[in-house]
C-alpha cells in the first residue's frame, strides 16, 4: 500500500516509523512533519535522520507549517519527548535535502499523481491535511483513505481533561479533516492508551541491534514520562497503534462509524472530539455512512508484533 506520513517525530512516531519501514506490504512514499511534539523543522529533521538511521535516505521528507491554523505553535512536549523531540538521543544527521514544496502542497502533488491509491496516516496535529483541502478541494476524492492517531471519543484526554494532544493542538485542522467527505478512521486513546510497551520490550529493543538499540534509548525518555500514569516503567504506543490500524495488522474489534465534530470553543473543552454515540443506547447500534470510523478496541495485544517488526528493522 502506497502510504504518505503525515507526523511530529515524536518517539512515538519514531516507532511508527520504523514499523512502517519493516512492513513489507507498505511502500512509504512521503514524510510530512508538522509541530506538535516539537516545531515543525525539527520534526522534518528527526523523520530524515531516522530514514538516514534505518537505511531509507531516498524516502523524501516535506517540512509542514510550524503554526497552526488559529495559533502559533509556542514549544511542544519537551517534558514527554525530550528537548530535540526523540528524548535527546542525537542521530547521525542524514544528508538528504527536503522536498521542494511544503507537507501540504508535496501530499497534494502526490495525490494528484497517484489518484485513488494514496492512504494517509497523520500521527501529529492535522494542519498540513487542513491547509491541503484548502489547496485543492478535490483532494478528498483522490486519496483512498486516512488514518488519524488522536482524539478520546469515550476516554478522558491526555493534555487537558477532555482534549488529546494532536487534536487539542489544531481543533480548528481537525474540524475540517473530519468535515472533508473522505473515508477517515479516528484510533484515539480509547484504544492507545491500552496498547503498551512495558519493561521487557525496551530492555529488548536496547540489546537488539543499532536500529532497535537507538529506539530503545528515544523510549526511556517516554518510559520516565509514562511512569507517572501507570505506575510502573512502560509507554502507550500511541502512533504505532495506528500505523497497524492501517496496515491491518493490529486487527479492529470494536469501532463505530459516527459523526464526530470538534470542540473548536475557548472553553474547558476546546480540542475535544464528541462522537455521536447516543445510538449505542438502542439493541442495534446504528452506523453513520458519512461519519468517522472511531476504533474503540484491537482483538490481540499489538507490543509483540510491533517489538518483533523493530526488531528486525
Ligand atoms: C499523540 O500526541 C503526541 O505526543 C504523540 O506523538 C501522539 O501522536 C498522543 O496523544
Ligand atoms: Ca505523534
Amino acid at each position: 500500500m502506497l502510504v504518505y506520513l503525515d507526523c511530529d517525530p515524536g518517539i512515538d512516531d519514531a516507532l511508527a516509523l520504523g514499523y512502517l519501514l519493516a512492513h513489507p506490504d507498505v511502500e512509504l512514499a512521503l514524510i510530512g512533519s508538522v509541530s506538535g511534539n516539537t516545531d515543525a523543522a525539527t520534526a522534518a529533521a528527526n523523520a530524515r535522520d531516522l530514514l538516514e538511521l534505518f537505511g531509507h535516505p531516498e524516502i523524501p521528507v516535506a517540512v509542514g507549517r510550524t503554526d497552526f491554523l488559529s495559533h502559533p505553535y509556542s514549544g511542544g512536549a519537551p517534558h514527554v519527548h525530550g528537548n530535540n523531540g526523540i528524548g535527546g538521543v542525537q542521530l547521525p544527521g542524514g544528508a538528504a535535502p527536503f522536498a521542494p514544496g511544503s507537507a501540504a502542497e508535496e501530499l497534494v502533488g502526490l495525490a494528484r499523481s497517484r489518484p485513488g491509491e494514496l492512504h494517509v496516516l497523520a500521527i501529529g496535529p492535522l494542519t498540513n491535511l487542513a491547509v491541503a483541502l484548502e489547496i485543492d478541494p478535490e483532494l478528498a476524492s483522490l486519496v483512498a483513505d486516512v488514518v488519524v492517531m488522536g482524539g478520546a471519543a469515550l476516554a478522558p484526554g491526555n493534555v487537558t481533561a477532555a482534549a488529546e494532544a494532536n487534536i487539542h493542538n489544531d481543533p480548528e485542522a481537525a474540524a475540517a479533516v473530519f468535515a472533508a467527505g473522505w473515508d477517515v478512521t479516528l484510533v484515539p486513546l480509547d484504544a492507545t492508551m491500552f496498547q503498551r510497551f512495558e519493561q521487557g520490550d525496551l530492555d529488548a529493543l536496547l540489546a537488539g541491534g543499532p536500529r532497535a538499540a537507538a529506539l530503545g534509548r528515544m523510549l526511556e525518555t517516554y518510559y520516565a514520562f509514562y511512569t507517572q500514569h501507570f505506575g510502573r516503567p512502560s509507554s502507550a504506543l500511541h502512533d504505532p497503534l495506528a500505523a497497524a490500524v492501517l496496515t491491518g495488522e493490529a486487527v479492529v474489534s470494536r469501532a463505530s462509524r459516527v459523526p464526530v465534530v470538534v470542540d473548536t470553543g475557548d472553553g474547558p473543552g476546546r480540542g475535544q472530539t464528541i462522537a455521536e454515540l447516543r445510538g449505542r443506547y438502542r439493541p442495534v447500534a446504528p452506523e453513520h455512512p458519512e461519519g468517522v470510523r472511531v476504533v474503540f478496541d484491537i482483538a490481540d495485544p499489538f507490543a509483540p508484533q510491533l517489538l518483533a517488526r523493530l526488531l528486525a528493522l
